[in-house]
């Protein structure tokens, strides 16, 4: 079987890299260091896409600044799964028009999720005349092209042409952290869950090559990254676009099989497609992180049916059981949506009943959002935003006593974690199962792998003490 992903071709990356180094010459035929402002939304696969757009910026000779002001590019790099994270950016957006009258070189952009829905594309057109460029995710590689019409021009850029999309290899990263790396696996996603815009605004499901992606995660261990997360929206399915006989499961095997200390982990996992041999893999590697966020959605068959997630409960708590036979220490989490269009109380229920007994050690929690163009957007939706509301906090109250339990069952115990960082004067660290643990400790600890002794928990986090070598 042939690929069916479009790969663009390396010389057209190969023009675009050179329209960095032309920007680059613009910049320094005026004396300038110019310098630019990413500001990121929405969930890691954007933050990937933003270390992209940095390391194109980079190229192009841009330092960066912490806020929009007086930078001389901004890009707002957006998120539209739900409602709210739309109206954020249209609020902060309107708030550049100031930054831009103080700075009047200043180019706006406007990227991401959003920049794919046809509303969001008039609306700015219309009324926000100080964008001076939109493109959608699949036009991320020819951001240099983009932002040299801009500067050279002076007129406004939209890439907004609606595509399957493609896979661009190659392009420049500068990563925000040097211990903890994102690897995209896959783009896009085909399952349509009747809630989402994710499909409609990042295009079909689309695997990188194993070679390419193992190749990046040698490169990062190499460089002492000591935590990769595979992303994908669905990483259970990559691969099926691929000519080889290679799932997520071998690459997840390839990839632990790479010499080094350094953990590896995944988001996101969807229960149709998660199964055995994906947990009986991550059982049998140290490597791989006791880690999964196997989003449920919600805990009634009728919703989950009419969510278009291809599973039900029975079989969900299947998975979850299998996964906790092999690994004890399984790390587990969810996201679930409140108040699906014409959920009553008794189905909420039903989630409540679930994640009991599943035993989450923390959830993300949603009201549920009605995204245009999507099948559930137009289905009725009697229950009152009092209702939803009151539902969402008997959720997150029944959600947080079980992580507080599930939290106390940590303290006397003793991990292995990851110092990633300071807080204060408090030294921050991750256990393999993504668990925050503050404790004592100088900075210069940062970077490595250490036993940790837990002594405190609260809902969110826990409190430790090095145990001495
Ligand atoms: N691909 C991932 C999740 C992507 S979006 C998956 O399938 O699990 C992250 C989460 O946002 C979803 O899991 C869902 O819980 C929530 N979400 C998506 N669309 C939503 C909407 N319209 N309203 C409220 N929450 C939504
Ligand atoms: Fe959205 Fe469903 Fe795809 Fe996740 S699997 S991105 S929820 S359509
Ligand atoms: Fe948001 Fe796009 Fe991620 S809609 S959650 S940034 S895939």
């Amino acid at each position: 079987m042939e690929r069916k992903t479009p790969v663009i071709a390396p010389e057209r990356l190969d023009e675009q890299l050179a329209i960095c180094a032309k920007i680059r010459e613009y910049w320094q035929a005026r004396g300038v260091t110019p310098v630019a402002y990413v500001e990121t939304y929405g969930c890691q696969q954007n933050e990937a896409d933003s270390e992209r757009i940095r390391g194109l910026l980079a190229d192009s000779g841009y330092g960066f600044a912490q806020g929009p002001e007086g930078a001389d590019v901004v890009v707002m790099n957006t998120c539209a799964i739900r409602e709210h994270a739309n109206q954020r950016v249209f609020g902060n957006l309107g708030a550049l028009t100031h930054t831009k009258r103080r700075h009047s070189g200043q180019k706006i952009f406007l990227c991401g999720c959003m920049a794919g829905q046809p509303e969001v594309q008039e609306r700015v057109k219309k009324s926000f005349p100080h964008v001076d460029g939109l493109f959608s995710t699949h036009h991320l590689w020819q951001f240099p092209e983009i932002l040299w019409r801009v500067l050279t021009r002076g007129k406004r850029v939209f890439y907004i042409e609606d595509e399957p999309g493609s896979i661009a290899e190659g392009l420049p990263v500068r990563r925000d952290n040097d211990l903890k790396a994102w690897v995209s696996i896959m783009y896009g996603c085909n399952n349509f869950c009747s809630y989402c815009i994710v499909p409609y605004v990042r295009g079909r499901e689309r695997s990188r090559e194993p070679g390419e992606i193992l190749a990046e995660c040698r490169d990062l261990i190499a460089r002492g990254y000591k935590d990769i997360t595979l992303l994908g929206q669905n990483v259970n399915s990559y691969g099926k676009d691929l000519g080889e006989k290679m799932d997520f499961s071998d690459l997840l095997a390839e990839i632990a099989r790479i010499p080094g200390d350094f953990l590896v982990r995944f988001m996101t996992s969807h229960p149709r497609d998660a199964g055995v041999k994906l947990f009986d893999t991550m059982a049998k590697y140290p490597k791989i992180a006791k880690q999964l966020h196997l989003p449920v959605q919600c805990g009634n068959d009728r919703v989950l049916k009419a969510m278009n997630r291809h599973y039900d409960r029975a079989r969900y708590l299947e998975l979850v059981r299998y996964a906790k036979s092999v690994m004890p220490e399984l790390v587990l989490t969810s996201d679930i949506i409140v108040g699906f269009p014409g959920e009553t109380e008794e189905e909420f229920e039903d989630t409540l009943t679930l994640i009991e007994e599943v035993g989450y050690d923390a959830l993300f929690t949603f009201i549920y959002s009605p995204r245009p163009g999507t099948p559930a957007a137009k289905l009725p939706d009697p229950a009152t935003r009092e209702e939803k509301n009151r539902w969402f906090d008997r959720l997150c109250q029944t959600q947080n006593r079980i992580s507080e339990d599930r939290h106390r069952a940590y303290i006397g115990k003793v991990y292995r974690v990851l110092l990633d960082g300071m807080e204060g004067n408090l030294l921050t660290s991750r256990t393999e199962g993504g668990r925050l643990v503050r404790l004592e400790g100088d900075s210069s600890l940062i970077g490595q792998f250490r036993e940790v002794e837990i002594t405190g928990a609260t809902t969110w986090s826990l409190t430790g003490k090095l145990v001495e070598k």
